[in-house]
């Protein structure tokens, strides 16, 4: 057993802390001396809310960001190649001054918050930040305006309720709400209504930020920069959680896409803010290592 699988495996270890569409955690990774592997894992894709994937790639996405930073922050450069089978493979290059320990650490502190948020807004310089923490991924992120957000709302509210009418669609999310096959989990809370700022009512000073890029289909790459986002606001003491329900059906998506504007690619909404009460919310479970963790040699990993 070499050190560099030991790092390979504590990498996917904490990668299993990444966020994912319904907690269904959809990855596997592969170990081997000098490389692990991410595939996704046919067994939890969403064949109803999610038949193209595109959620599950962004959740193996984030699932990948997280794995650098840990390797990162541990004292090792990485090589990452994407591709489709595997979806990407990281090669440790060699060791380097440690970096991203401030994102690492962050890792299993953070979690989706969808309790109502407070009339404080997170200011424009943490905004900024959050911001430019997925720019290095190729991607940029709309912040909505104000006087857009009752159309966020009316799009959200709609598309939910366009959801519910698909066939299988409420028996899928309910089966992963309930934990899945083998893990259990909390029940992830229907979305949050959204507010407009006259309403007196909570999510008053909740901020919308639309993750968006300018190729359509890299939505693996969108989870690096979710997970960039999320864990930078984690570090800032943000709250957020992801919001995929305009995504998940083209007409939802397309309007995102006249609210952006240009030629942008909307891949995910994000509710950030500062929930009223100080205390974190809840965390969701987790499968064990053993079950999200393979290796490309005989003999026990260091899981
Ligand atoms: C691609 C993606 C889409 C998501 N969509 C939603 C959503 O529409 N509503 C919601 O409440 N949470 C959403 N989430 C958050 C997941 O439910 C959450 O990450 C998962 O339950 C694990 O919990 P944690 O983030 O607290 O670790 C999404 C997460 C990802 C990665």
């Amino acid at each position: 057993m070499t050190s560099r699988t030991a790092v390979l495996a504590h990498a996917a270890r904490l990668a299993r802390h990444a966020p994912s569409i319904l907690n269904t955690q959809p990855w596997q990774w592969r170990i081997g001396r000098h490389t692990a592997e991410l595939r996704p894992d046919n067994a939890r894709l969403l064949a109803q809310v999610d038949p193209e994937h595109h959620l599950a790639l962004l959740s193996c996405g984030a699932a990948l960001h997280h794995a650098v930073v840990a390797i990162r922050a541990r004292g090792w450069d990485v090589a990452v190649d994407r591709g489709t089978d595997p979806l990407a493979r990281i090669t440790l290059a060699g060791t380097a001054a440690p970096e991203f320990t401030d994102l690492a650490a962050a890792i299993t502190h953070r979690h989706t918050d969808r309790r109502p948020f407070g009339a404080q807004p997170p200011s424009g310089e943490i905004i900024a930040d959050l911001r430019r923490a997925v720019l290095p991924h190729g991607f940029d992120t709309h912040l909505v305006r104000r006087d857009e957000v009752p159309l966020l709302a009316a799009a959200t509210a709609r598309a939910a309720s366009d959801a519910a009418h698909r066939p299988g669609h409420t028996a899928e999310v309910a089966h992963w709400a309930s934990g899945g096959s083998s893990a259990g989990g909390i029940r992830p809370v229907p979305m949050r209504a959204l507010h407009g700022p006259a309403t007196g009512d909570g999510d008053i000073g909740a901020r919308y930020l639309i993750l968006h890029g300018g190729a359509d289909r890299e939505w693996l790459r969108a989870g690096e920069a979710l997970s960039a986002l999320l864990l930078t606001a984690t570090v800032r003491g943000v709250s957020c959680s992801p919001m995929s329900e305009l995504v998940e059906a083209p007409w939802p998506r397309g309007l995102l896409a006249t609210l952006i504007g240009g030629a942008a690619h909307p891949y995910l909404v994000i509710r950030i803010g500062y929930p009223v009460h100080d205390e974190p919310p809840p965390a969701a479970s987790r499968r064990p290592a053993a079950e999200t963790t393979s290796s490309m040699f005989t003999g026990a990993l260091p899981l």
